[in-house]
């Protein structure tokens, strides 16, 4: 029995955003000396050659991240990447501080091993996060920032937006992802038409001297041709990557009580869902574009299907809340042995293994 298995009987109490503050509280206080940051890596730590990835010009000790919304302010960088994380996404960092939706806004399914969160972009605005990424220092393993608009912001305001946070924060990022995708927020205009996501690449290209690569996160309820639509006119403004999939407003098959609350949906009820977006574009696009999968990873298997999927990384968030702070570990442990079962010499050999490819 680990000692998570024993905590979260208590931490599943308490609303679920009161555990999320007191974990994050926990892993804040266990980086800040270099002792509590070995202990975390000697205990939850794992490296295997097999499971490092070379890509956006770094390499990525292993392909399981934490997705974009558990360190919306980059306050546990160090404690994720020392619980065995290969990378880190912050964010979604807006521009201004914002308080987001009215509490309760996080929910558990237990039933399904699920959530459905309306957050609504909460955070501290990127002054704070800069202040906390230049006092706290690179957490040693590759950090993607998520950036994002203010819930108020008309279409032009927007533009500015996402120019403020890549400015103030792409030094820090080995990637930038825009966001596009939340299902939480306002729907002043639509984030994702083709005029504005050309608006945003070109405003953000002026601003990119460093070359920093950026992706595009998307939701998982279009119809597939929309998604391939978005895909080719993102690819055509010089997108470097997708993040596969946001959360969805979709609530088939769900058995717990919660189910009736509105927000998105994430966990295991979306990973089918989340798995053919990304086998979508990836065989749309031959594999040549890079993929970061989300959506309901919790176990080595099910990281090991979006690979095979066309996946070059993953990441996780529900799955790290019902899994604890030993799953990166678990889940890296068994890529390993299934990577090795199936004769592959790395996980950059078995991305895309399952793809039909022409
Ligand atoms: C509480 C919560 C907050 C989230 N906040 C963000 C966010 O700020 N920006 C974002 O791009 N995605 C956000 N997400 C979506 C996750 O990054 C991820 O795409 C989604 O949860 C599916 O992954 P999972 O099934 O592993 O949780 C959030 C998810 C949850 C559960």
């Amino acid at each position: 029995m680990t000692l998570y298995s024993r905590v979260r009987p208590l931490a599943f109490k308490l609303p679920a955003e009161t555990a999320h503050d007191l974990g994050k509280r926990t892993l804040r206080a266990a980086q800040s000396t270099r002792p509590t940051r070995a202990a975390l890596s000697y205990a939850y730590g794992y490296d295997h050659p097999a499971l490092e990835v070379d890509l956006f010009g770094e390499t990525f000790p292993n392909p399981v991240g934490v997705a974009a919304g558990f360190d919306k302010n980059a306050e546990m960088t160090h404690a994720l990447a020392a619980l065995g994380f290969g990378f880190v996404e912050i964010g979604t960092v807006t521009p201004y501080p914002q308080e987001g939706n009215d509490r309760p806004r996080l929910f558990r399914l237990r039933e399904d091993r699920g959530m459905i969160n309306r957050m609504g972009f909460n955070g501290q605005g990127m002054e704070r996060v800069k202040e906390r990424l230049e006092e706290d220092g690179t957490p040693g393993v590759p950090l993607g920032v998520n950036v994002g608009k203010m819930n108020s912001s008309t279409a032009d305001e927007a533009i500015e937006d996402y120019r403020r946070v890549f400015d103030r924060l792409s030094p820090f990022a080995d990637y930038v992802v825009v966001n596009v995708s939340c299902p939480n927020t306002p729907e002043e205009f639509d984030e994702s038409s083709p005029e504005h996501l050309e608006r945003i690449f070109e405003t953000l290209a002026a601003e990119n001297d460093a070359d920093v690569p950026i992706l595009v996160k998307i939701g998982p309820d279009s119809p597939e041709e929309s998604i391939l639509e978005l895909v080719d006119i993102v690819r055509e403004l010089g997108v470097d990557g997708i993040v596969a999939t946001n959360t969805s407003t979709t609530r088939e098959g769900l058995e717990s009580p919660e189910r009736e609350e509105w927000g998105g949906l994430s966990g295991k009820p979306i990973a089918d869902r989340s798995t053919a977006v990304i086998r979508a574009i990836a065989e749309h696009t031959d594999g040549e574009l890079p993929i970061v999968g989300v959506g309901g990873v919790d176990s080595a298997e099910s990281a090991y299907e979006k690979i095979r999927a066309g996946a070059s990384l993953v990441q996780l968030y529900t799955g790290f809340i019902y899994g604890g702070p030993s799953t990166a570990k678990r889940i890296n442990r068994g890529l390993a042995a299934l990577l090795q079962r199936d004769g592959f010499s790395s996980v950059e050999d078995a991305v895309g293994a399952d793809l039909e490819l022409e």
